[in-house]
């Protein structure tokens, strides 16, 4: 009866966690992989312990009472309930901080400062020597097989960094600067998540995290440095004007245009992401027109205003532009 009943629609719940982009059971580098094996071994032995008093107390309780007699009851307490918790939380301690260092280990060049704003990610990639950063927004990208150091800050709120495929996570805080390095090491597409309850949109605030080859990964930084592509289609143009008359530029910046606003998310190379509205939605044309138009709705106290005055041909243009910036 159970399996016909609704409730029984319940078991389906967990299955929504399989996807494995944003899971710590689909290890894609050296920390997540770490902490997982830490995870397997503290779950294994919780599942042996509790099938083993279970079972003994099922032994001694039902099926051999007489077997209850202990001898010496000193000894039995001393060794089940301080020897043997203390062995084994002590070999947990000492596995645990043993691979501590290994998880905050200095990085092999790239430096990528990660700012949490209200609810999105501002990206900024600094190459060995660089002196300018390539500047993005809700996508973080990872060479594989190298350390990257995260340098993690904040605006006004207190949020968390988290890629569990890729590792743990980090508290970012207004005024202050924490450090988080990931050596992935599986290249794939991965999901982000702030991992802090900082707002009315905190469940919004997601991301992309993108493992590349370093060969890919180096290509794909040349392009992400260089200017935005002119707009190629009449639509698009039409975009382009509608974007500066109604003075998306103040917010924005596009890289080789007269947009330079530093208020919201750079989107130069908007196109080239795997998402809109910091991890959330497809980046289509439909789903972008309806973000101009009420960004606040989809995303409640956003910065972002809505522009419901706009018709639908005008919304079109600006989303023919926004895909143009590839
Ligand atoms: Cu940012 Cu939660």
């Amino acid at each position: 009866r159970f399996l016909r009943s609704p409730a029984c629609l319940l078991l389906v719940l967990p299955l929504a966690a399989c996807d494995g982009r944003q899971s710590v059971l689909n290890a894609a580098g050296q920390d997540s992989r770490q902490l997982l094996y830490l995870f397997i071994v503290m779950l294994a032995g919780a599942v042996v312990l509790w099938l083993g008093l279970n079972g003994l107390f099922l032994y001694v309780t039902r099926l051999r009472p007489q077997a209850l007699k202990i001898h010496n009851v000193n000894w039995f307490l001393f060794g089940a309930g301080v020897l043997f918790p203390s062995v084994v939380i002590g070999a947990l301690l000492a596995w645990g901080l043993s691979i501590m260092p290994a998880q905050r280990a200095a990085g092999d060049g790239l430096r990528i400062a990660v700012h949490a704003e209200e609810w999105w990610w501002r990206v900024e990639y600094w190459p060995k020597g660089a002196t300018t950063p390539i500047v993005s927004a809700n996508e973080i990208r990872f060479p594989a097989g190298s350390r990257s150091e995260l340098h993690l800050s904040a605006d006004t709120y207190i949020h968390s960094l988290w890629i569990p495929a890729l590792g743990g996570k980090m508290d970012m805080i207004p005024g202050r600067t924490t450090v988080l390095t990931l050596h992935p090491d599986l290249e794939g597409f991965y999901r982000g998540q702030c991992a802090e309850l900082c707002g009315a949109s905190h469940a919004l605030m997601a991301f992309q995290a993108v493992v590349m080859a370093p060969d890919d990964f180096a290509r794909w930084l040349k392009d992400q440095a260089a200017s935005a592509p002119p707009p190629t289609s009449p639509a698009a143009t039409r975009g382009e004007a509608l974007f500066r008359d109604e003075g998306c530029g103040a917010c924005h910046t596009v890289r080789g245009t007269e947009f330079v606003g530093a208020v919201g998310p750079d989107l130069t190379h908007f196109a080239s992401r795997g998402t809109l509205g910091a991890g959330n939605w497809q980046p289509t044309a439909e789903n972008l027109m309806a973000w101009i138009a009420h960004a606040d709705d989809l995303k409640p106290d956003v910065a972002m205003p809505a522009y419901d005055w706009l018709d639908p041909d005008q919304l079109a243009d600006l989303a023919a532009y926004l895909k143009g910036l590839t």
